[in-house]
């Protein structure tokens, strides 16, 4: 479904204020031009919001389609800047809508990343051709292998000596990327659950001391290795880019021991701000520090960010269903739950929940919950807010990555509407 209502810019009334330092919410650090206040009113592009939910109900997750374009765009032009050549996928696992999917492999200009026969499906009947779509999946089961052996210009990245084995001795012959294990991991503020590679031993990838093992099964089946994929991990800002130099400079030892390798495949994990204190990533940086690892390597690099693209993109917008004070906290209840977008609570990543329409109320600092009976399910706490009324509607921004593809039926209370902006 497409919204297109325009509202013309204006001043936004002044809150009162309350006790202790509210920040001003037209001007709060997530506003941008296609995400801010326009006569009082949260606008997502030309898309009112509150109209939005008035139409569809609540909880609907919206997200707008331009501006995942926006996003890849970017990336495009900062490796370009710094003369990388490179491939980018779509990490679809981050968000699967079919209208979204559509709208981007009609684009032609990015790829798709997918991880399970039913991903590759969904990507094909989506619109993407099979040798746009990269395929790097773990712990595969005869019927997966059954189904992608069958598609044979898929970019197909095998992440274990026994997938390896398992390929090699349905489809010999084959030209294949193998996933690797870089050994360090990288991820938002040093959260060590979003490192897929580190410490600990993971199961993601081909360890540098089995690669010697991973060469002679492809010989044994005739595959030749022309592409190196790892994804050290997810949610880095500048103040991991030297760990991702450290993963990318860890990638060339896998490199120097490959001739055949093309391509090499760095993964997502490029993050979004998620608090006021973060800043974006800066692009300039992230790509150079690309070009330095792969200088006069000749090699293509591929790139497949799922939240980098879509995170910013969608909001969950939800209505206000109580506020009642229990001790000394206040309690701000909304009829979406932390199933409808699980990372806040897996990961500690929060979605920070915003008032769509402005009220002159005073600030209360709430802890905002949502309508599933555990008590993880938190949006935040300790979070200011002018005071909302009860059926008010709130947006959740940072929605559109990893919410609705993740989200369970928990409590039966997994329904929403999903809302395309096309503008
Ligand atoms: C292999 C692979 N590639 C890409 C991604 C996308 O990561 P992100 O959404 O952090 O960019 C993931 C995420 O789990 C992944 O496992």
């Amino acid at each position: 479904m497409s919204e297109a209502a325009t509202v013309p810019q204006s001043d936004t009334p002044k809150e009162e204020k309350g006790d202790g330092e509210p920040p001003e919410i037209s001007t709060a650090w997530w506003t941008r031009e296609d995400l801010c206040y326009r006569t009082g009113r949260l606008h997502l592009g030309r898309s009112d919001l509150e109209t939005v939910a008035e139409k569809v109900g609540t909880p609907a997750y919206v997200i707008r389609a331009p501006r995942v374009l926006e996003n890849a765009q970017r990336l495009t032009k900062a490796l370009d800047a710094v003369g990388v050549r490179h491939r980018l996928y779509y990490a679809i696992k981050a968000n699967r809508t079919p209208q979204l999917l559509s709208y981007l492999a009609a684009q032609r200009a990015i790829g798709a990343d997918i991880c399970s026969p039913a991903e590759l499906l969904h990507a094909l009947a989506c619109g993407f051709e099979e040798e746009h779509i990269s395929f790097t999946a773990t712990s595969l089961a005869p019927s997966d292998l059954e189904t992608i052996s069958r598609f044979d210009r898929l970019n197909i990245n095998l992440d274990s000596l026994s997938a390896l084995q398992s390929f090699g001795e349905r489809c010999p012959g084959r030209d294949i990327g193998i996933r690797i294990n870089p050994d360090r991991g990288i991820g938002y503020g040093g959260n060590d659950m979003l490192q897929y590679s580190g410490v600990e031993a993971t199961k993601f990838g081909i360890y540098i001391d089995r690669l010697p093992e991973a060469i002679d099964i492809a010989r044994k089946h005739d595959l030749r290795i022309t592409r190196v994929h790892f994804h050290a991990g997810s949610g880095y800002l500048d103040r991991e880019l030297s760990q991702l130099s450290e993963v990318l400079a860890a990638s060339r030892e896998f490199l120097s021991r490959l001739s055949d390798v093309t391509e090499v495949n760095i993964g997502g994990g490029l993050g979004v701000p998620h608090k006021s204190d973060d800043k974006p990533l800066d692009l300039e940086r992230w790509a150079s520090t690309i070009a330095d690892a792969f200088a006069g390597t000749g090699l293509t690099v591929a790139v497949e960010p799922g939240d980098y693209l879509v995170k910013d993109a969608g909001v969950l917008l939800t209505r206000v269903t109580y506020a009642e004070r229990r001790r000394e906290v206040e309690f701000l209840g909304l009829d979406a739950g932390f199933n409808l977008a699980m990372e806040p609570a897996f990961y500690g990543l929060p979605c920070e929940p915003v008032p769509v329409t402005q009220r002159n109320a005073p600030m209360v600092r709430y802890t905002v919950v949502g309508n599933v009976n555990e008590a993880l399910d938190k949006w935040a706490e300790n979070h200011a807010m002018p005071a909302p009324e009860p059926g008010d509607v709130v947006a959740l921004i940072n929605a559109g990555g990893y919410a609705a593809a993740m989200r369970s039926d928990h409590c039966m209370r997994g329904t929403a509407q999903e809302v395309l902006l096309l503008d």
